[in-house]
């Protein structure tokens, strides 16, 4: 993953970058750097740490300029540390590189540089190959140089470089990592995403793979992989750059959580007419074309997977197709049975996760059709789908992801009963049961979160525990192991999800008086079943907080706490039945002193394998 910003101006490099590499810190944040060309070499600033230490270090006045490269760093091959840090430098000093991905001949390369140049290295990176890689090629033409070292590397990668025999310019390079140039006038940018530059500029190329660009203050050119002039339309970006900041709110996450009411409102009323019909302009999917598939395939990661996991429930449900998911690590190394028969859907928040592009890809290659529902608006994942649904969630920075997941299922509704619609599997009075039930969710999420303090007191309450457990039955199941993703993401607590039905083959071994354990019991028709999980569950000595619809108050009996939550028919509750836990994740993270959007080891967008 990784962030990178460049700036080519006529004064305050400095600023402009760390302002871009602040709003790329959901990229990576266990060090940055900058390199700004001064006085005919290049001073390189870097630190561990968040781009806080990076101002602390670059203050003095003398180190500003009009060039200059940044970078946010998720580490991949070396530990976080100064040394590992970005920009590398070639051995004469004189040339700097930023880089997102993974360089995967990095070794082969670095040998060559040992044998033939008598290189010696100082980082254990794979990026330093490349400064050095152009280090050898150059002789006062960046552009030149940083072409012949694209030639001879493997992998996926954002690059951006600067000379300091040429401190009018930056060269950057795209292939399989994002990258977009932000235009001013009399300045310009590149940058790992959108956010990075909004506060300077609206008007933005989308770079592709394989291309490179040279940037100038006056200009920004794009060459293909053949060095033949590209010319790209200009993407403006309508929207605000408030929308990815706090809002008043302590952090992103609890911010997002409080969003949901209205994403999932602007996601289901931009869709749905007031008759009820679904409208889906992104999505040319015809009669004929669900008639030919015979299996879909979800993909996806983390909480993206989640929300897929509901899709298969809808699909079979709605749609009467057979639904297969898949994380995307594993999808693409076990030969799955895709063809031109196969739908395949790509679920997705930031469109760039490295994974679930490549079982894109390869999905692609197989003949299926391919269908993305994604965040952000002409990432990677939804400039190679056939078909885009996207979530309009808005700007998502919490690395634990929550409107974006809710807004996905609001997606992964309206898709099955669409595909429903389309192959007639559906009848007309289901088909408005499910609609009007979907209409009065953002509602049903906004009571949810005007009780929230019953939430936060339980939370207050177990913070301390170290083993939390989830269970549900059905939907609940799923709703289950998003509660817990949550929670073990931003606080470090030992947790699993289970079936609740499973408990008792194995897992249930691990139940004693230290565990608290939440029973999801949101589905009516299993409702008798959870409660006599419940019960074995209790006899184990474990503390049980029960989330219930409102009415059900056999559970409260039953268990040491409720959550109750607004009543729904059980198709919809999954919409319903995560925010308490959300919340709860959030709580107990604050309460535990943890880092709230920025957990240890994570990143926001995960751009490597
Ligand atoms: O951007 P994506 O939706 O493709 O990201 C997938 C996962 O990395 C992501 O959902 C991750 O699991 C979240 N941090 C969970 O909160």
């Amino acid at each position: 993953m990784c962030g990178i910003v460049g700036y080519v101006g006529s004064k305050n490099a400095k600023e402009k970058i760390i302002s871009g590499l602040k709003s790329l810190e959901y990229r990576g944040y266990d060090s940055a750097g900058i390199a700004i060309p001064i006085n005919g070499s290049v001073d390189v600033r870097k630190c561990v740490g968040g781009i806080d230490n990076l101002e602390k270090i670059i203050d003095d006045i003398n180190y500003d300029g009009a060039v200059g490269i940044g970078h946010t760093r998720w580490a991949t091959h070396g530990a976080p540390s100064v040394i590992n840090a970005h920009p590398h430098i070639n051995a004469s000093g004189d040339i700097a590189v930023v880089h997102n991905g993974i360089i995967e001949n990095y070794t082969e390369i670095k040998e060559w540089l040992v044998d033939s140049y008598g290189i010696e290295f100082k980082s254990e990176t794979d990026t330093e190959v490349i400064a050095h890689l152009i280090g050898v090629y150059y002789d006062g033409d960046l552009h030149e140089a940083v072409n012949r070292a694209v030639k001879k590397m493997r992998g996926a990668y954002a690059i951006a470089a600067i000379a300091a025999n040429e401190p009018d310019k930056i060269v950057a390079v795209r292939k399989d990592a994002p990258l977009v140039a932000g235009l001013g006038k009399g300045f310009n940018f590149v940058a790992s995403d959108i956010p990075a530059v909004l506060k300077y500029v609206r008007e933005i190329y989308l770079i592709e793979n394989n291309e490179t660009l040279v940037i100038t203050k006056d200009d920004v050119k794009i060459f293909d992989k053949d060095g033949k002039t590209v010319k790209r339309d200009v993407f403006h970006v309508t929207w605000d750059v408030d929308a990815a900041e706090k809002g008043g709110y302590e952090h992103f996450m609890i911010k997002e959580i409080h969003e949901q009411p209205d994403g999932i409102k602007d996601t289901l009323n931009k869709r749905v007419d007031k008759d009820g019909n679904i409208m889906l302009d992104d999505i040319k999917l015809t009669a004929e074309d669900v008639a030919g598939f015979n299996r879909v395939y979800i993909v996806a990661c983390g909480t993206a997977y989640h929300a897929g996991l509901i899709g298969k429930y809808t699909i079979e449900k709605f749609a009467g197709i057979p639904v297969e998911v898949d994380v995307a690590s594993e999808f693409r190394y076990r030969d799955p049975f895709v063809d031109d028969k196969t739908l395949f859907i790509a679920i997705s928040q930031s469109g760039e996760t490295l994974d679930t592009l490549a079982a894109l890809r390869e999905a692609k290659s197989k003949g299926a059709r391919i269908l993305s529902v994604v965040n952000v608006v002409g990432s990677s994942v939804a400039r190679e789908s056939d078909d885009v649904f996207y979530t309009w969630a808005g700007p998502e920075i919490s690395v634990a992801s929550t409107k974006a997941y809710t807004t996905q299922l609001a997606c992964m509704y309206l898709l099955s009963l669409y595909i429903g619609k389309l192959n007639g599997h559906i009848s007309d009075n289901y088909y408005n049961e499910i609609i009007d039930a979907l209409r009065d969710i953002p509602e049903k999420v906004q009571e949810i979160l005007d009780r929230k303090s019953v939430v936060e007191k339980l939370a207050n309450t177990f913070y301390k525990k170290e083993k939390i457990f989830f269970v549900g039955r059905g939907t609940d199941t799923v709703a289950s192991k998003e509660g817990s993703l949550k929670l073990k993401e931003i606080s470090y607590i030992n947790s699993f999800a289970i079936a609740a039905g499973e408990l008792k083959h194995g897992t249930i071994a691990l139940i004693d008086e230290e565990t608290l354990l939440f029973a999801l019991a949101t589905q009516d028709r299993l409702f008798e079943k959870m409660v006599s999980n419940v019960e074995e569950i209790k006899a184990r000595g474990a503390r049980v907080i029960a989330i219930a619809k409102e009415g059900n108050e056999q559970i409260a009996e039953k268990s040491d706490e409720v959550i109750f939550i607004p009543q729904a028919i059980d198709e919809v509750m999954p919409l319903l039945a995560i925010v308490p836990l959300q919340l709860f994740a959030y709580y107990v993270s604050k309460n535990r002193g943890c880092n709230v959007d920025k957990p240890k080891n994570l990143a926001k967008s995960v751009t490597v394998e």
